[in-house]
Formats: structure tokens, C-alpha cells, sequence
């Protein structure tokens, strides 16, 4: 985050605005102009054009999830910032239609970033390329995936072992392509080799231009507490200038608040709790701008987002395929709702978008517009 100058606001006021200071402008004159500033100087860059609000968050890349029907519900609930699944650069440059597709958005999902990953750098670079032509606002390097088959080809997680071969690829990266890049990684292999704070000065001086950590080791995988001390600890290295962004466990408003005070990160990655909950950004937002909780969405408002979550699913893929996995989110879905484990057998089962729809229909008339408690 940049820094507020040492510049008072009554100056930078007169400056961009012509006014005379002996003739002072009006109280909501100045306000507007504060506001203006604070949000230029309380915004976070990435490269020379991406700009996010003060803040931001970031809706994770999670393989099988991330596609662009589950981003469209995350935008419209505040999604700042975007990612596509991984992406395997083998794959891309093979021409595979599955990573082919994954390369596929929408003009409204901006900001959006393209993951890739890989352990050749050629691959690397090439994708690179790829990516550049689809023209999304930036490339991000998965370097954080604990998988096995990605791990044992020298990918994801396995360069934590080797920071060179990250250096490497990321360089090809950088310079095969015009966009920023990121990169999203974890704390370090296990618990003998944390060494994230080395890897963020490393590829700071590479060029990337933010970095999202996630508080855990490949040897974790996702089991025990995010650690997110050390992620602070990158976070507050005076060598440390572009974004670092946080990652894992956060789940509600109260505990966003709560980790960017206390670790002082410039915004947060949300990858589990958005899943069947996109309000998890809307809600976090009106938490840290009031202190106060938004009401749960009603029983009509999730009923209207699975619709369109499960429209889009069918457009995108099909209607075989967009049932099938669309069938993954309705449990967090209906979370919380009481006696709900029968509709919820019966909406998995169905292969009708008609007799889904009937479903979803019957439930919205039964629950009514009640509003219900997220659980
Ligand atoms: C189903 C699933 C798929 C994931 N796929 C990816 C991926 O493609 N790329 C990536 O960098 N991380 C991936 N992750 C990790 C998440 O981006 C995130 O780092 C992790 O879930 C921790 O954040 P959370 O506690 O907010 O969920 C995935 C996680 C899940 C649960």
C-alpha cells in the first residue's frame, strides 16, 4: 500500500482543484476531495494499471470450483480481484481442451489473473504467451500446490525446495509476457524449511508484483491452523514493497478484521468459505466499513443465486455436465436451513434443469422469505 504523503489534504485539495486557501471551499467540497485522495493513496497496485479498492478481496483459484459460473456469484457479492482454476502449462501449450477452457472469462469478471503451473520453464514461458493473448489483467504462478502428481514433476509446492528453479521460472514467466505476475505459494515444504520470507525477497527482485501467501506448509497440505505469523513477517520487512496478500482459515467477518489488524496484510484470498457463501465478501465488507453484521441473505436470495449459479453451469458446460457439477455446492448452499437434508438428497439426484428448478421452487414457497442464520 502506498503511503499517505506528508502533504496536508488542504493543500493537495487546493492543488487539484484551483482553489484559492483564502477562499475556502465547502465542508462537502472537501469531504468529496478527501475521500477522492484517500481512496487514490489507500488503493493497492499491482503492476503499473491494476488498481484494487483499499483492502481487497480476493476470491481464491480452487481447481474444480473457480470456474466462471461460481465467479459470476462472487462478483456480484465483491469479489476484488479473481483467479481462474490452475491452470498446467504441459497442458496449455498440448493444446488440451481442458486447460484451453480454463483460459475462457468475461469482460465484468476484472480484475481477473490466470493461474498456471509447471516445473519447465520453456512450458512455462510459452503459456505465458498464451495467456498474454486472452488478455486477462494479470498471469499468477501457482508455486503452493501441494498435490502429488503436480509435485512430483518439479511444480506447485516442489520449488520451495528449490529456489532457483522458482527464480528460474518465474523470470520465464515475466519475460514472455506484457502482464503483471503474481504469485501464490505457502509458508515453506514442512516445518524444518520455512522459508518464505527468503522466497518473497527473491521474487520481489525478480519483478512480480504481489504476492499472496498461504499460512501453511506443503507437508500440511490443509490440516491443522493457517500459521499466519510469518505471513506478517513478509508483510513487515521494510525490503517488502509490493502487495502481500494472506491466505487460509478465513471464514467470517470477525476473523478478516481481526487478521488484517493484527497481521497488517494488504488484503485477503478467500477460498473454502466462498464456497455455497458468496455473501462471505459482502458481508466482510460491511463488517470492516460499520462494525456491524449484514443480515444473512434470506431464504429467496440464495434460492435466486443457485438458480443463476446453476443457469450459468448449464450454459457454460452444458447441461449434463453443468448439472453434475453444480451438484458439489448445494449442501453449502442450504447450510443452516432446518429439515433441509431431504431437498438436498432430491437436488443431487435430479438430472432435469426443469425438475430442479420445481425443487428450488417448492422450497423457496415452503421457507418463505425468511431470513436465516449463517451457521
Ligand atoms: C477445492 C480446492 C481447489 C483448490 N485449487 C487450487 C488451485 O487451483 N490453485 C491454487 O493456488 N490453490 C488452490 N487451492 C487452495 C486455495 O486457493 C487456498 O489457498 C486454500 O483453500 C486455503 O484458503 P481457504 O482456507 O480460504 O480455503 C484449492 C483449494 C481447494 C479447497
Amino acid at each position: 500500500m502506498q503511503t499517505l504523503p506528508a502533504l496536508g489534504f488542504m493543500s493537495i485539495f487546493a492543488a487539484e482543484s484551483g482553489a484559492k486557501l483564502s477562499n475556502p471551499p465547502s465542508i462537502s467540497a472537501w469531504n468529496k476531495a478527501e475521500r477522492k485522495i484517500l481512496r487514490i493513496f489507500m488503493s493497492i497496485q499491482i503492476g503499473k494499471h491494476i488498481t484494487l479498492p483499499d483492502f481487497p478481496l480476493l476470491l481464491a483459484p480452487m481447481e474444480d470450483v473457480s470456474d466462471p459460473p461460481f465467479r459470476y456469484v462472487c462478483k456480484k457479492y465483491g469479489a476484488d480481484l479473481m483467479y481462474s482454476e490452475f491452470i498446467s502449462s504441459e497442458g496449455l501449450i498440448r493444446d488440451a481442451i481442458k486447460s484451453k477452457q480454463k483460459l475462457d472469462f468475461f469482460e465484468y469478471e476484472r480484475h481477473f489473473g490466470i493461474q498456471i503451473f509447471g516445473g519447465d520453464e520453456e512450458a512455462m514461458a510459452l503459456s505465458a504467451r498464451i495467456i498474454d493473448a486472452t488478455n486477462p489483467d494479470l498471469v499468477d504462478i501457482n508455486f503452493g500446490c501441494p498435490v502429488k502428481k503436480v509435485v512430483c514433476k518439479g511444480a506447485g509446492a516442489a520449488v520451495l525446495k528449490d529456489v532457483p528453479a522458482m527464480v528460474r521460472l518465474t523470470r520465464a514467466v515475466i519475460q514472455s509476457t506484457r502482464l503483471p505476475v503474481t504469485v501464490k505459494t505457502r509458508l515453506g515444504w514442512d516445518d524444518d524449511s520455512k522459508n518464505i520470507e527468503d522466497v518473497a525477497e527473491r521474487l520481489q527482485d525478480e519483478g512480480i508484483g504481489a504476492l499472496t501467501i498461504h499460512g501453511r506448509t506443503r507437508a500440511q497440505l490443509y490440516k491443522g491452523e493457517a500459521d499466519w505469523t510469518l505471513i506478517a513477517r513478509v508483510k513487515n520487512n521494510p525490503r517488502i514493497r509490493i502487495p502481500v496478500f494472506g491466505n487460509g482459515d478465513v471464514d467470517s467477518p470477525e476473523k478478516a478484521l481481526e487478521y488484517k489488524n493484527r497481521y497488517g496484510v494488504d488484503g485477503i484470498m478467500i477460498g473454502r468459505a466462498s464456497i455455497g457463501y458468496p455473501w462471505i465478501f459482502r458481508e466482510i465488507k460491511y463488517f470492516m466499513e460499520t462494525g456491524l453484521h449484514h443480515p444473512a441473505p434470506s431464504m429467496e436470495e440464495r434460492i435466486t443465486v443457485i438458480r443463476e449459479h446453476l443457469h450459468r453451469s448449464v450454459e457454460w458446460k452444458g447441461a449434463v455436465l453443468g448439472i453434475l457439477e453444480m451438484r458439489r455446492h448445494y449442501s453449502n448452499y442450504l447450510k443452516g436451513i432446518p429439515h433441509i437434508k431431504e431437498v438436498r438428497g432430491q437436488l443431487v439426484q435430479k438430472n432435469n434443469l426443469e425438475e430442479i428448478e420445481e425443487i428450488l421452487e417448492n422450497l423457496r414457497l415452503t421457507m418463505g422469505a425468511a431470513s436465516l442464520q449463517y451457521a
